[in-house]
């Protein structure tokens, strides 16, 4: 049997749980201090948030009033990239620092596209998983499962039994790092880590990637940033192209290759009047 069949009866009690008013977060949660998965809910205009979360969000749009704008657009970015790996022919996503679930999630494009691929979605954050667990009580058991697990750790990602049941690695596979490397500092081997999982894939598969840049930025705007995270759960390293181009060894960017990240396959007409303002670049790529 599967493993995430096995858990069954916990999924349809996270269900019910999600969906109550008197929602309680689970114990492991710590509320006090500012998360990434939750300063982003609240930037996306959801309520997965607590008032640490809303305090070091608010001051992050303080500081940077586009962080709102470039969460949106991030999230139409993952939303294209998954629909363009699916119709490619990628069956497998290994979705790292999924986010809480939201519109337009990696399983729900992927599904739209093809309704037999499978989904693995990876979060260090208990409150992601919690509520992406929930969303596995609408999918047939096995093609979207949920790990708790470190990016940090690719090794015990990889070897993960749940991943395993779910994934073949000897298919391709899309990776998706998708804003999520910027929370990586390169003393914890932000490269080494990409290289660990890119090593583990098939011929054919994909790297999707979005990462954060003080490219688009005054300096002290980059300083209040990283300042603010400096608080939160994990820190905000920013990066710059060349940096974030290195991501991408062993990889073969498809067209239009490491681009600002509104920019990424959309109708420049199509884009809000501010899109210039996204501090962020997107690429999408295939490993030989
Ligand atoms: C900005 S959100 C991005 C969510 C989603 N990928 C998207 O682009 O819409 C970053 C996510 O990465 C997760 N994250 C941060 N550091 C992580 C780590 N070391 N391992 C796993 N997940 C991590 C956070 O908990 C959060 O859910």
């Amino acid at each position: 049997m599967r493993d995430d069949a096995v858990q069954d009866d916990e999924l349809q009690a996270d269900w019910r749980w999600a969906n109550t008013d008197d929602w309680e977060p689970p114990s492991e949660l710590d509320t006090e201090i500012a998360h990434p998965a939750r300063m982003y809910d609240y930037y996306l205009g959801g309520k997965d948030n607590f008032p640490a979360d809303r305090d070091a969000a608010e001051r992050i749009i303080a500081a940077m009033p586009y962080a709102r704008l470039s969460a949106r657009i991030n999230r139409q970015f993952l939303g294209n990239a998954v629909a363009f790996a699916a119709e490619r022919g990628i069956r497998q996503f290994l979705d790292i620092g999924t986010g809480i679930p939201a519109v337009g999630s990696t399983s729900e494009v992927a599904h739209r596209v093809a309704p037999d691929a499978r989904v693995v979605y990876v979060d260090n954050d208990p409150i992601v998983l919690t509520h992406a667990r929930a969303l596995l009580a609408n999918h047939p058991a096995g093609y979207t499962t949920v790990l708790q697990a470190d990016l940090r750790e690719p090794a015990a990602i990889l070897d993960h039994p749940a991943l395993r049941a779910a994934i073949d690695l000897a298919q391709p596979v899309a990776l998706m790092l998708v804003a999520v490397l910027h929370f990586v500092r390169d003393e914890e081997e932000a490269q080494q880590v990409v290289a660990h999982l890119r090593d583990a894939l098939a011929p054919g598969s994909m790297l999707i990637l979005s990462h954060g840049s003080q490219d688009f930025m005054a300096p002290e705007t980059a300083e209040a940033g990283a300042g603010i995270y400096s608080k939160a759960s994990a820190p905000l390293v920013l990066r710059d192209r060349a940096q974030i181009e290195s991501f991408f060894d062993g990889f073969e960017l498809v067209a239009p290759g490491l681009v600002q990240l509104p920019l990424w396959r959309t109708d420049e007409a199509m884009l809000p009047a501010d899109w210039q303002s996204v501090p962020g670049y997107a690429g999408v790529a295939v490993k030989a």
